[in-house]
């Protein structure tokens, strides 16, 4: 079951991982909603990545900080996570950011999925903006019944795939070596 926790009963590690999450709140790109959430997620190698909401004046193309943190993660090739610390505040009317905010529907969906390739029940910490309030839940209590990877077979075919794309990369890279060797007075 979630449970609340304070802050002074979580360990450093991950005391430090929602304080990175406030922190990173402060790079929100949110005039629209005046709602600033910063996200920070920890791997099993133990690093850390951070994001902030990203809004657009289309408004359906923000971007959810949790997302965006797990995308920093994979981008570093570090994706197994093992947790997720979510702060959400109206910066406006700081007064009104007692509330916790716990990740929204579709960003379950892509915590669940990083949970299914790292075969970790990710732990989130979902906090207010003072982290006054946190509480504490792993990822399959808030997406029970997940549909996921494994619905498609994918446990089993994407490690191969993933040594296929790297080999593939690496040849890429290659033949753009010996392009340039060939052509080496082309820019
Ligand atoms: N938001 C997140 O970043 N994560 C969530 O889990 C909930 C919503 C952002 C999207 C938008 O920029 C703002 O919060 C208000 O919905």
């Amino acid at each position: 079951m979630s449970r609340k926790i304070t802050l002074a009963e979580l360990d450093a590690t991950d005391r430090r991982l929602v304080e990175m999450a406030r922190d990173e709140s402060s790079h929100a790109y949110a005039p629209y909603s005046g709602f600033a959430v910063g996200a920070a997620v920890r791997t099993q190698s133990g690093r850390t990545y951070a994001a902030a909401n990203l809004e657009n004046a289309s408004y359906g193309l923000a971007i959810c900080a949790e997302v965006a943190a797990v995308t920093a993660a994979n981008a570093a090739g570090d994706f197994d996570i093992e947790a997720i610390a979510v702060v959400g505040h109206k910066f406006m009317s700081p007064q009104d950011s007692t509330q916790v905010v716990t990740p929204c529907g579709g960003c379950r969906q892509v915590v669940s999925e990083a949970a299914q390739v790292a075969k970790t029940d990710v732990r989130v910490f979902s906090c207010n903006g003072d982290l006054s309030e946190i509480v504490e839940s792993t990822i399959s209590e808030l997406l029970p019944t997940a549909f996921g990877p494994a619905n498609l077979g994918v446990p089993d075919k994407w490690p191969k795939m993933r040594e296929t794309l790297h080999a593939t990369v690496k040849e890429l890279k290659k033949l753009g070596l010996e392009g340039q060797a060939a052509r080496p007075h082309l820019p």
